[in-house]
């Protein structure tokens, strides 16, 4: 009697593996046995835990980068990816009366949350459709939907990315596009931004806010096992995944589903103390 075939290793791409749930996610996915190929703007950043693990460079806004960092992976892949974690990302703060008048903060959310994952997917996509189960899991946020004061651009950012992947999920069904939503996460996110003035008023009071959720939220590990279920698991992942503490990906998560705009516009208000 011959013995049951092993699992064939996944083969994952995770962008932004050098912090917060990138880095956690690597990890996750390395324990759960794949070979996983992470990246971050500075190699020197990304962590060593193994032969399994392929450091790679990739600065996501630039499409030579964004070339150049693919060739690596094809290469060394050998044309065949069954999963692409779209994870690396960061913010913008500032009240819309500061941004300038060709709004460049905008434009630059979009390059980071949107163009540069949705470039490297269009990249990706012949070697994932190699695989028997490709998977693209975009993590954008709970912003996408509950959005946040100031940070506009962010929120408008993750939810073009989250409608592109609904899309995607109708047009091209041969691949599981996955939208992963976390709600306030514990990484070194919000360190990446310029947090207000004191004296600005609404800005530094909301900013404060979110400081506060940041320092309270659950782990990096959880939004990692989400994903290790979705890229590992057998047949069709779910299309959506809120993960975060009870009351987000819960309860705040439901909210523009049930409660009148005006009401929650209100609730975000006073949340935010603006
Ligand atoms: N933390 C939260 O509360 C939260 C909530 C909802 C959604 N999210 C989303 O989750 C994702 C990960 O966030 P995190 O909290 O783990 O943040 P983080 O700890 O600041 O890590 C961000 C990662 O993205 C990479 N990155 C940033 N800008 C990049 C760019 N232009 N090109 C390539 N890589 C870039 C960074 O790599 P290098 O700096 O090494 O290049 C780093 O590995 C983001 O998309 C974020 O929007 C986070």
């Amino acid at each position: 009697m011959s013995a049951p075939a092993l699992p064939i290793p996944r083969r994952v791409l995770i962008t932004g593996a050098s912090a917060g749930i990138g880095r956690e996610t690597a990890g996750a996915l390395l324990a759960a046995g794949c070979e996983v190929w992470g990246t971050s703007r500075q190699r020197s950043r990304l962590p060593d835990p193994g032969p399994r693990f392929h450091a790679v460079e990739l600065e996501q806004t630039s499409a030579d980068s964004r070339h150049a960092a693919w060739a690596q992976v094809e290469q060394e892949c050998g044309g065949r990816l069954d999963a692409l974690v779209n994870n690396a990302g960061d913010g913008v703060f500032g009240a819309f009366a500061d941004e300038d008048e060709d709004v460049g903060r905008l434009r630059a959310q979009f390059e980071t949350l949107v163009f540069g994952p949705i470039g490297l997917t269009r990249l990706a996509l012949p070697a994932l459709r190699r695989s028997s189960r490709p998977v693209v899991v975009n993590v954008t946020s709970l912003a996408g939907r509950l959005p946040i004061p100031f940070m506009a651009a962010y929120s408008a950012g993750k939810a073009a990315l989250s409608a592109y992947t609904a899309a995607l999920r109708l047009e091209a069904a041969d691949v599981h596009w996955v939208d992963v939503q976390p709600g306030d996460i514990r990484t070194k996110f919000n360190d990446a931004m310029r947090a207000p003035p004191a004296d600005s008023g609404p800005q530094r009071r909301s900013w404060e806010v979110m400081e506060a959720s940041m320092a309270a939220a659950p782990p990096a590990e959880v939004v990692a096992q989400a994903i290790v279920k979705v890229v590992c698991g057998e047949g069709a992942p779910p299309p959506v995944v809120v993960v975060g503490d009870f009351v987000q990906a819960k309860l705040a998560a439901l909210a523009p589903r049930f409660l009148p705009t005006r009401w929650l516009e209100s609730m975000l208000r006073r949340h935010y103390r603006v």
